[in-house]
């Protein structure tokens, strides 16, 4: 569905620009299987349901979303198009979604809160936890309505494409807005080795916003997560960009829906590319999914309009595959829906 706009964004990227934002860790194997997962399940729809018109509005933390469909933090949106996270923004505002903005964004998240619509922010918590704290009350200030805490990287996952390309640095005049300090200096990003729970607990501290907890894909670490106060869980493996060979998220969704007991909402990311893709993991109790690289090949294409081109389609694509399942409303759906794993 998708795969015409992704050709599109290709043939306007630097093949280096296009690998980072294409590729996964190692050999791939998790960045293929995320798409394979989905591919391999096999649906059984209810009829006679009376299933119009669907409503397919999703409300998370207060905000009201025209479907359980939010823009993933992704970094470097300029490195896609001149405009970057600005038009990212008034892709997802206009189709009436939320964005979430990378730690790693080109622009600022001052700006791209005036762009319009509404925003989550993407963390990496930082050693320094006086700079952490700066950045959690910048993003607080600029309006951004919950804190995605991003927990699967204790080290950057080792990325052959960018190695083979020798890709390493933004490009002059492009950097990592939110790693600036007080003087404007721009610092190094540091994924934190030495991370714990400990640290979910001073920054639940350190803000009031409430806190999804992404990267997790074992169910002891959901129930954890929650025991930690989280307000949601986010069960994502970077878009396989992190450990090759970690499960499907698709595959690991259920044992976490069971293991949060509906105690908090449990989000997917992760190799989502039509409506069938986001009702099969609503069905298997997603309250809602991401997605990462399809809006960054819209953004790539077309702009801001590339972006809301690339979320219309998903959620009217969910709406068809909806009715076609027998469900008017993301709740109607069960996990009887998921047939077969073929
Ligand atoms: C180019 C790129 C950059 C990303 N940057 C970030 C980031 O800065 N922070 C983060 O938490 N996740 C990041 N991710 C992971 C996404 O948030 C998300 O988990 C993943 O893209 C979902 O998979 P999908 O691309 O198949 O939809 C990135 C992913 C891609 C493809």
């Amino acid at each position: 569905m998708l795969t015409e706009l992704a050709a599109r964004a290709r043939a306007r990227l630097d093949p280096a620009h296009w690998d980072f934002f294409a590729g996964g860790a190692g050999d791939e194997r998790t960045l293929r299987a995320n798409e394979e997962a989905f591919q391999r399940l096999r649906l059984l729809p209810r009829v006679l349901r009376a299933t119009g018109p669907r409503d397919l509005r999703t409300t998370l933390f207060g905000t009201e979303l025209s479907a359980p469909l939010l823009v993933a933090p992704t970094a470097f949106h300029r490195l896609a198009h001149p405009d970057g996270e600005l038009a990212t923004a008034r892709g997802a505002a206009a189709a009436g979604t939320v964005l979430v903005v990378s730690m790693a964004a080109t622009t600022p998240v001052e700006d791209i809160a005036a762009a319009g619509g509404p925003l989550w922010f993407q963390l990496y918590p930082q050693p320094d936890l006086e700079f952490t704290a700066a950045v959690v009350r910048r993003a607080e200030r600029a309006g951004c309505r919950a804190l995605v805490v991003t927990v699967d990287s204790p080290v950057f996952g080792r990325r052959e494409r960018d190695r083979r390309n020798g890709f390493t640095d933004l490009p002059a005049g492009l950097v990592c807005e939110h790693l600036r300090d007080g003087t404007g200096r721009v610092r190094d990003i540091v994924m934190d080795a030495d991370l714990g729970w400990e640290r979910i607990d001073w920054l639940r501290g350190v803000t009031g916003l409430p806190i999804v907890l992404k990267g997790l894909l074992h169910p002891a670490d959901a129930l954890l997560a929650v025991e930690h106060g989280v307000s949601a869980v986010l069960v994502s493996n970077h878009g396989g960009r992190q450990l090759d060979g970690a499960v499907a998220t698709v595959d690991a969704l259920p044992a976490v829906v069971k293991a949060v007991g509906g105690q908090v909402p449990v989000l997917l990311d992760g190799g989502i590319r039509c409506g069938a893709d986001i009702l099969a993991a609503l069905a298997l109790g997603a309250g809602a999914v991401l997605v990462g690289r399809p809006v960054l090949w819209g953004l790539a294409a077309a702009g801001a309009d590339g972006v809301r081109q690339v979320l219309d389609l998903l959620r009217e694509d969910l709406d068809r595959a909806l009715a076609l399942a027998g469900a008017r409303r993301p709740a109607d759906l069960t996990g009887d829906l998921v047939a077969a794993r073929c």
